[in-house]
């Protein structure tokens, strides 16, 4: 088997996959209502055959699962399955049907990428010599995918793991990644400020919230650029604040929630303290009485040094060295990290915008699109790694 001979196939395939992307696309589901998009993914792999396919999985995960000859490894591929709460603007024939529902991070891609590579795996069956199970995930968007599928032991005997993700803003056929560290933490942050309401005209009556809050929001800038060393990225940001509904009344309490980012493991351990010390002090300033809940969401995304390599060699063979490049760092968050920190794995970017200089609109915007020439490429890519690793000592 070459790489080259893989794409081939895979380009072969265009058509399918474009359409079994558009049905995807034209029927997004939500975070753990993926029902139609899982049934039609359980029926394409019975269509294709040899996999043996298990429903259900940690919301409606699909796990299908092909052992060749000898006594190679296991090496798992995810691709996610869900979509988000956004109204597609795209104009496109085959745009959502659901109102303010759409595929608008890609996933509809990497699941038809996943259903290609099935295909493509299924027909060198002779020549598989591990096993490699498919991991077709839910809620990815709501980070609760992953880890539904591993307690569901959707991991269990997996040696390596391998995901991947489009990005709109790297032209189709190119590929991106790095070793260690790639994507951030993802923690979400809540707060509740208890004041004492009253008449907005008498102050010294009340204890006001909405100051207390003002004054935690402008605190909390101080937990990354006073605490954290420089060369530490962090993002600590406040998204909603709620207080209040008349302009003249003290309101007795003040909600905010935040999200919380890092790029380390240390760095996140440091956090709840951190920012449960700000915030609870900030209150107790104002003479209001404050609590933070601190809600581990995902960990960072870290690469496998190994994996790293292997799918860097196995992308040069396949897209060739000038088109892969190494990735920048995000502080997005992706919940692959949660399979990472059980098992050893890499996660790539996938070009999925035109070369044609057109306006290319990012993840999760109503506009967003791909350039459907990334689906071979993705198809291929998760079928070449599959068969490199899976084989003894690969
Ligand atoms: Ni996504």
């Amino acid at each position: 088997m070459t790489e080259l001979e893989l794409l081939r196939e895979a380009f072969d395939l265009q058509e399918s996959l474009v359409s079994m992307r558009r049905m995807f696309h034209q029927n997004p589901e939500l975070s753990f209502q993926e029902r139609v998009t899982s049934s039609e993914v359980a029926a394409e792999l019975k269509r294709i055959g040899s996999w043996s396919v298990r429903t259900e999985v940690g919301g409606f995960g699909v796990v299908a699962e092909l052992t060749g000859a000898g006594g190679g490894r296991t090496v798992a591929l995810r691709a996610d399955m869900d979509a988000l709460p956004i109204a597609e603007e795209t104009g496109l024939p085959y745009a959502s049907v659901r109102p303010n529902v759409m595929h608008a991070c890609g996933h509809d891609a990497h699941t038809a990428m996943l259903l290609g590579a099935a295909r493509l795996i299924a027909r060198r069956r002779a020549e598989l010599e591990g096993t490699v199970r498919l991991l077709f995930q839910s809620a990815e968007e709501i980070n609760e995918g992953a880890k539904a599928m591993i307690a569901e032991r959707a991991l269990d005997r997996v040696d390596e793991i391998y995901g991947l993700h489009n990005d709109p803003l790297l032209p189709a056929g190119r590929f991106a990644l790095r070793s260690g560290s790639m994507m951030g933490s993802v923690d979400r942050i809540e707060m509740t400020v208890e004041g004492k309401g009253g008449h907005g005209a008498i102050p010294d009556a009340s204890v006001d919230p909405v100051v207390a809050a003002a004054s935690i929001v402008m605190g909390l800038q101080t937990a990354v650029s006073r605490e954290i060393s420089p060369f530490e990225p962090a993002v600590v940001t406040i998204g909603s604040l709620q207080a209040g509904e008349a302009g003249n009344v003290i309101p007795s309490r003040a909600r905010l929630t935040g999200t919380v980012r890092t790029f380390s493991p240390e760095v996140r351990r440091s956090m709840p303290e951190r920012l449960e010390r700000l915030v609870r002090k900030q209150a107790e300033a104002f003479r209001c009485r404050a609590e933070l809940r601190y809600i581990e969401q995902v960990p960072v995304l870290s690469n496998d040094q190994a994996c790293c390599r292997a799918a860097w060699n196995v992308l040069t063979r396949l897209a060739g060295e000038a088109n892969l490049e190494e990735a920048r760092p995000t502080m997005a968050g992706e919940d692959f990290s949660v399979y990472l920190q059980a098992v050893p794995g890499c996660f790539v970017w996938v070009g999925s915008g035109s070369s044609d200089g057109g306006e290319a609109y990012g993840l999760h915007h109503p506009k967003y699109t791909i350039d459907e020439r990334c689906l071979p490429y993705g198809a291929a890519y998760f079928a070449a790694i599959a068969m490199e690793r899976t084989r003894p000592g690969g």
